[in-house]
């Protein structure tokens, strides 16, 4: 779909704005407008002469960059007046707008931000007129951190994407970039020490298509990679420093090693030589806790430190398997040396040198939150990526945490349901649920939260091949994170969604961002009713022209403008029932197929409880919708214990031919079929059940009941564990079920 039909939406939404709406985003803490605006010309008289130098190209930069304004410095009448504060909150500046512009600052960079905020509130009349109302801002961020992180080991982006990617981080206010620099699928920083880091781990020979559970692999055969050289990396670190953006260097250990362990192998436990994978995933071999392993990275470490003048390093510490540890005749000497009890303590002692190294040369590490584990090393700091209890575990111990949940911030899952949606890793993180994020945990006390330093969304890339898929997933849900991260009091969703659209959508596009359409498309939900489901459709604006038709009853055909709501009761039988929606606005078209059938909207009771990460309440397995494949978290509902009991109420007793029950397989996600369903009847106690393996080879599995019912139990067990030679052999697996369905004769 074009840039153009969406632009048609937002002209329908220009025409709603408020004079008082704030155009700034992220929103300053107050935006107040008087009558009367201060209109001007495209050359701004603007005394510069007191600015510090970087300061000064900066914001020249942004009047070019944005308006095309162009700033005449040292004029008699100044338009802007820059005032320095002291003794004001950190990074705080105030803007007043009357007959002429007044910027007040604490520090060069909140005058930068300042100056951000100021080109937002700009309109142009004309190519040479321009206005402003007269307003006034005071405004300061609410957490000091607010990051982004990219992955440059499974995709890799060139030094003026990495300075693009930066510069629209500036624009929203963010101040840390996490750089990813290393993982199994590739080495990206330049090691003078270690040449073969990037001769040889900067370069894969193959990659893999699709989504990596797809089965049978199929790999592109061709040598991708690149690295940065220290130049390079010096030079990006000043460009980020230029636009007061630190730049935190991720070197991974002691997993995600692959691609450094294909150049060095003999700092692994097994010294054995492997390639520089193409595949996607965790892998066994990691840096064995040896002192040369240690003393390899600490070298490596010594060579990262000078390029960052920032507090922190990044020592990843994530998804680090203990089995070659625990084969290891080295890992297990220093484990009795030690006295340390387990593996997880082993990595802790690992984690505690690098500490250390970090402490004695100036820098403080900061890991996932995995490096709880075994013990947190008295300096580190956490990101919180697996969920928000490491980060509150942590502040609780009392250090520094950065919140990333996956719910809220990993900008690698899909933003929308549709299956137009590109590939992604899986997940489902709209620009709604990105908004919701608060980095304090409710019930966190005020000390305590005071550790929580702030927030960042992580950009993975094994399904982000370029900068313009990059910038897809990027944005508009990055404006949304800056939001969560800078404004003390956040407005409302639909009031941010509507700046978002009347002036930030324009410069993304002014900018050659290729950002995501996805949250302007109709919005589809489902509601239980008595006798059935609601299906409603929701455009974003009530001037939107649709049409709605039944594709498998012709009568069903209406026009409609904003939204539109169906009842569908359910049927005594089995029924297919298709629909499309297509906006005239937009030429957007979406269909959506429903089954039918005695369970749609029925209510549903888990008597054992989903896994929180999974579950999208329990509309979702009777809402007559099969889930989509790659699947995507939001039509599925996941458990992981190793019994399932749901209760399910048809409301009226009624005979049932046969129970359909949908599940996923998706082993290499750990995702297993069941081993028994057995159904029971809550009236009569009388059950019938199937199973065991290996009948067990279908998603869908259906039950012959041939009797009447009103409620019935239907309870699933799963296997123990994973079998050998399956990825995550020995864990338990995860049980996932999109659909419970009766099939009727009609
Ligand atoms: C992570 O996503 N493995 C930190
Ligand atoms: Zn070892």
């Amino acid at each position: 779909m074009t840039k153009l039909f969406y632009g048609l939406i937002f002209i329908l939404f220009i025409s709603l704005a408020q004079a008082q709406d704030c155009p700034i985003l992220p929103t300053p803490v107050v935006y107040t407008t008087q009558t009367g605006s201060l209109n001007f010309s495209n050359n701004l008289a603007v005394d510069l002469t007191n600015l510090d130098q970087n300061l000064k190209a900066q914001l020249i930069a942004l009047a070019d960059t944005y308006h095309q304004l162009k700033i005449e410095s040292g004029q008699d009448k100044s338009l802007i007046i820059f005032k320095k504060l002291e003794n004001v909150k950190q990074d705080s500046y105030s803007i007043n707008v009357n007959e002429s512009i007044i910027i007040s600052y604490s520090s060069d960079r909140s005058c930068y931000y300042a100056f951000h905020s100021l080109m937002q509130m700009i309109e142009k009349i004309n190519a040479n007129e321009f206005s402003i109302s007269k307003s006034f801002v005071k405004d300061y961020p609410s957490y000091q951190w607010r990051g982004l992180h990219l992955d440059v080991a499974r995709h890799f982006f060139s030094v003026e994407e990495v300075k693009q990617f930066i510069d629209q981080m500036a624009i929203y206010k963010f101040n840390v970039f996490h750089w990813h620099l290393t993982d199994d699928q590739g080495w990206r920083i330049e090691i003078k020490k270690y040449p073969k880091l990037t001769s040889i781990g900067a370069w894969r020979d193959s990659t893999v298509e699709n989504h990596f559970t797809t089965a049978p692999r199929t790999y592109k055969k061709e040598r991708y990679g690149g690295f940065y050289t220290q130049l390079e990396i010096k030079a990006i670190v000043a460009y980020a420093q230029e636009r007061y953006i630190t730049v935190v260097p991720e070197i991974e250990m002691p997993g995600h090693a692959r691609a450094a362990l294909a150049a060095y192998p003999m700092y692994s436990c097994t010294g054995i030589q492997q390639e520089v994978p193409g595949l996607w995933g965790i892998f066994d071999d990691i840096f064995c806790a040896k002192e040369e392993s240690i003393v390899f990275l600490q070298d490596i470490l010594s060579e990262v430190i000078p390029l960052f003048p920032g507090e922190f390093i990044h020592v990843g510490g994530d998804e680090a398997p203990k089995t070659r540890w625990h084969d290891c005749e080295k890992c297990q000497a220093i484990m009795k040396e030690q006295k340390l009890k387990d593996e997880h303590e082993l990595q802790s002692y690992f984690i505690q040198r690098m500490d250390k190294y970090l402490l004695s040369n100036g820098k403080k590490l900061i890991g996932w939150d995995e490096i709880l584990e075994g013990g947190l090393s008295p300096n580190a700091a956490v990101m919180s990526w697996r969920g928000f209890d490491g980060g509150i575990e942590a502040a609780n111990q009392e250090h520094q945490v950065v919140m990333s949940p996956g719910s809220h911030c990993y900008f690698d899952h899909y933003q929308g349901k549709g299956s137009e949606e590109p590939l992604a890793i899986g997940g489902f993180t709209p620009l709604e649920k990105v908004y919701e994020f608060q980095p304090i945990p409710r019930g966190l006390d005020s000390f305590k939260a005071s550790y929580i330093l702030g927030g960042q969304a992580n950009l993975w890339t094994e399904y982000i091949p370029d900068f313009n898929q990059l910038m897809y997933m990027t944005y508009p849900r990055a404006i949304a994170l800056s939001q969560a991260l800078w404004c003390e009091d956040l407005p409302k969703y639909e009031l941010f969604e509507k700046t978002l659209m009347n002036k930030h959508l324009d410069l993304l596009t002014a900018n050659k961002i290729n950002y995501s359409p996805t949250f302007l498309k109709p919005n589809f939900s489902f509601t239980r009713t008595i006798t059935g489901i609601d299906f409603k459709v929701k455009s974003k604006s009530n001037e939107e022209q649709f049409e709605f038709k039944d594709r498998s009853d012709s009568s069903l055909n209406v026009n409609f403008k904003g939204s539109y709501d169906l009842p569908i009761n359910r049927t005594r039988g089995t029924k297919k029932l298709t629909y499309s929606v297509n906006s005239f606005t937009t030429g957007i078209q979406k269909n959506i197929a429903i089954t039918n059938n005695p369970c749609l909207g029925v209510p549903v009771v888990y008597l054992t409880k989903p896994s929180n990460q999974y579950n999208n309440g329990d509309l979702t397995l009777v809402d007559g919708q099969f889930g989509a494949r790659p699947w995507k978290g939001n039509e599925w509902i996941g458990f992981d214990t190793s019994v399932v009991v749901i209760e399910i109420d048809l409301t009226k007793k009624q005979r049932i031919d046969s129970l359909q029950v949908s599940f996923l397989k998706d082993e290499n996600s750990w995702i297993h079929l069941p081993c028994t369903i057995e159904f029971q009847d809550l009236k009569t106690k009388k059950g019938k059940g199937i199973g065991a393996a290996p009948n067990f080879y279908d998603e869908r599995q259906v039950l012959y009941i041939g009797k009447k019912v009103q409620k019935f139990t239907i309870t699933i067990k799963t296997l123990d564990q994973i079998p050998q030679g399956k990825p995550g052999a020995g864990s338990h697996p995860w049980l996932f079920i999109d659909e419970i369905s009766i099939k009727n004769k009609l």
